[in-house]
Parts: structure tokens; sequence; C-alpha cells
């Protein structure tokens, strides 16, 4: 009965309906220049309002144009020098991972644009993440200078706010066009969840009453992820009950599950060794009975879960930055010990929702993604 793939998080649908203004804008700012895609727009607005789902029904229309778009989510490339050896890896399948300053890789992007005939896109997603977004910005925004060719079309995406670096003014100015996204209404969201029903349920299997309750219930933010997770969670507890439609308790079901739905996708959304950090740090958690671990223990479950997964482990200071976005991401706490006999450590906890029910999230997604263990 549920279509998975259209549920997953990197499905595009065709249509995307109260968002075509949105798309209109896109396309007036990002346009051939002198012959060449160029132009630079920034996308702002929460969670679940459609921010990615608009930028790649975009590049999916420049790339029927016969442009190359390249989309990195920052949130995983954390750095100027991150992000920009990602775009030159996506240009160029065999380009190393390592090695090279961020001024070499300037210096190669500035290459690889003169040898390619192609017009380039360049979604930078979430870049509220990149510490030193500056450099990185600034730098795309002169490659090509002195040249004829124009710099290559850039869209930006974040949350509210723009990061502090980006409103430098000699930046600002080649921002031509923002666009801020408001919550969906209660209608809106009623109508996304039907046209996500047609696609990904079997006919019959739901009802308008059982998708108006879905959109009742997200309307308050205005977020059609959460809805249409629910729509999902909600399915697949039907289906599980051997049920033909979704009744309304499914629903409620749904959404009384140990994990909070919004949860859930930030857990989906963390890389593979941030999962397994958090999955060593509850088991521990949950093991102990106590209310903080030290952060050398979490880091030897964390070694153990690599194995058994056979994911290589990374080392101690790659860790340490997943140990920080998790923090930052407010899934975990970190705190300095007093000053004992082995000196100072760091103590993580958590507190906000019972570690074995993150745990067992965490597990499912993983033998999921990785083979049962
Ligand atoms: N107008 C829309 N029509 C159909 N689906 C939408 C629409 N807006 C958002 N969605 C869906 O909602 C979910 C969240 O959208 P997304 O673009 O990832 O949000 P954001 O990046 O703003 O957090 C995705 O599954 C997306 O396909
Ligand atoms: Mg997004």
């Amino acid at each position: 009965m549920v279509k998975e793939s259209t549920f997953s998080e990197n499905f595009v649908p065709d249509k995307l309906p109260f968002r075509e203004r949105e798309l209109d804008m896109l396309e007036a700012t990002i346009r051939a220049i002198t012959g060449r895609l160029s132009g630079v727009a920034y996308i702002l607005g929460r969670p679940g309002l459609g921010k990615t789902v608009i930028s790649l029904r975009f590049a999916q229309s420049v790339s029927e144009r016969g442009a190359v778009p390249l989309y990195v989510n920052c949130r995983k490339y954390r750095s100027s020098s991150l992000v920009m050896s990602k775009i030159l890896r996506l240009l160029n399948k065999g380009f190393p991972e390592r090695g090279l300053s961020f001024s070499e890789l300037v210096l190669m992007l500035e290459e690889s644009l003169k040898d390619l005939h192609q017009d380039i896109l360049i979604i930078l997603d979430e870049i509220g993440y990149v510490r030193d977004g500056g450099d990185l910005i600034y730098s795309l925004f002169r490659v090509n200078e002195g040249t004829e060719i124009p710099p290559p079309a850039i869209i930006m995406i974040s949350r509210e706010w723009m990061p502090k670096y980006l409103l430098d003014r000699s930046i600002l100015s080649f921002i031509k066009m923002r666009i801020r996204l408001d919550p969906y209404r209660e209608e809106e969201l009623l109508e996304i969840l039907r046209y996500r029903a047609q696609l990904g349920l079997r006919s019959g299997s739901y009802t308008k009453d059982v998708l108006s309750m879905i959109a009742g219930i997200a309307a308050p933010h205005g977020d059609a992820r959460y809805a249409i997770n629910i729509l999902y969670q909600s399915a697949s507890i039907a289906e599980s009950s051997s049920s033909e439609k979704i009744l309304p308790e499914h629903v409620r079901e749904a959404l009384s599950s140990e994990v909070p739905l919004v949860d859930r996708g930030v857990l989906l959304s963390l890389d593979i060794h941030e999962k397994l950090l958090l999955m060593a740090a509850t088991r521990l958690l949950e093991k102990s009975h106590a209310p903080q671990v030290p952060i050398g223990k979490v880091e030897e479950e964390y070694r153990v879960l690599c194995e058994s997964y056979d994911v290589p482990h990374l080392k101690h200071t790659a860790l340490w930055r997943r140990v920080k976005s998790l923090d930052s991401a407010g899934l975990i706490s970190t705190r300095k010990s007093s000053k004992g006999v082995k000196g100072q450590t760091t103590l993580i906890s958590i507190e906000y929702v019972s570690a074995s029910s993150i745990y067992k999230e965490l597990k499912t997604m993983l033998d999921q993604d990785l083979g049962s263990v």
C-alpha cells in the first residue's frame, strides 16, 4: 500500500503546488547572461516549507536545458574548504578528497570551469552550517573574474536568518533575489497531502477525513514535512495492522509513538558517524543508568559499533566534530567534568527523551541502511 520512494527525503514531485511563484522568481533571477547561466538567489524559511525541494525542482529544469546542477548540503560539509572540494568532486568524480588548501581549491575550480562547456548551477543548502562561509561565497562570486564568463549561478538556502558573514555589503550586493517562504495554510497542507497520497498510497486506502485530520494537526507549524511524515507513519501503521484503510486511530498512534516525528526526521538526516556516535552514547547511558558518560567511553563504544557494522571508524578529531554537531542539533548535551584524579574530561548526557527509544530508532535505521548485525 505504501510506496516508500515517494516518501523519502530526496523525492522531488513533478508539481509543487503553492510554490509556483517562487519557482518563477528563481527562473527570473537565474538565467543566461551573455550566454551563460548566472545569477544569485537566496531562499529563507523555517523547516518543512519546501526550500530544498524547490531548489531541486529548479535544478531539474535547468538540467533539462543542458546545464549541470551541483547540490551540496552544507550540514555535511561545514567549512569553506569542505564545500569547495565537494563541488569539485561533483564536477569530477576522481577528484581527491583531501590535501589541498582553500586557495588551491579555488584555482582548481576556475580551471575546471574553463574546460567545462556547460553552465553550472551551485546549490548550497543549509549554508548556515558553514562556519567560515564568507570566503567560500566571496570566492564563488569572483570566480572567472577578469574573463568574459560571468560567475556561476548560485542558490543559497538557510533558515529564517542569513549567516552574519553574508551580511557584508560586498556579498549582499551580489544576491539579486531573496525568497522568503511562508508556512503553508491548512488548506494548502491538505492539498499537498492529497497529492502525495495519490502518488504514494493505494487509492481507497485513505479518506479525505483522514487527510484533513493530518492537515489540521500540522497546521500550527505550516510544515509540509511534518504533515507528510504523519501520513507516511499512519499508512505504515495501517499496513502493519492489515487494515484496508488508514483510520484516525492509526494517525493517533503515529503521533504517540515514542520518538516524536520531528525528532525522527532529525535522526534520519544525521550522517552515518553521527548516527553511530549517538547510538554509542544512548547505549551506554541506558546500560549504566548514569546521568552522563565520559566521552572516552563513548568513543570506545562507537568503535565497537563501527566494527560490527563494518564501517571504518573516524579518528578522534573528526569524531569530535560530530560530537559538537550533535550538541548543536540539541540531541546531546556536553559539559566538562570537574577536575579529578585523571584531569578533566567531557561528559555527555541526553536530557529530553529516553535514550533507549533513540537507540532503538537508530538501530532500525542503521540495520536498514547497512544490513542488520
Ligand atoms: N509545495 C509542495 N508540494 C509538494 N510537496 C512539498 C511542497 N513543499 C514541501 N513539500 C514536501 O515537504 C517535505 C519538506 O520539504 P523540504 O523542501 O525538504 O523543506 P525544507 O527544505 O524547507 O525544510 C518534502 O518531502 C517536500 O517534497
Ligand atoms: Mg531542506
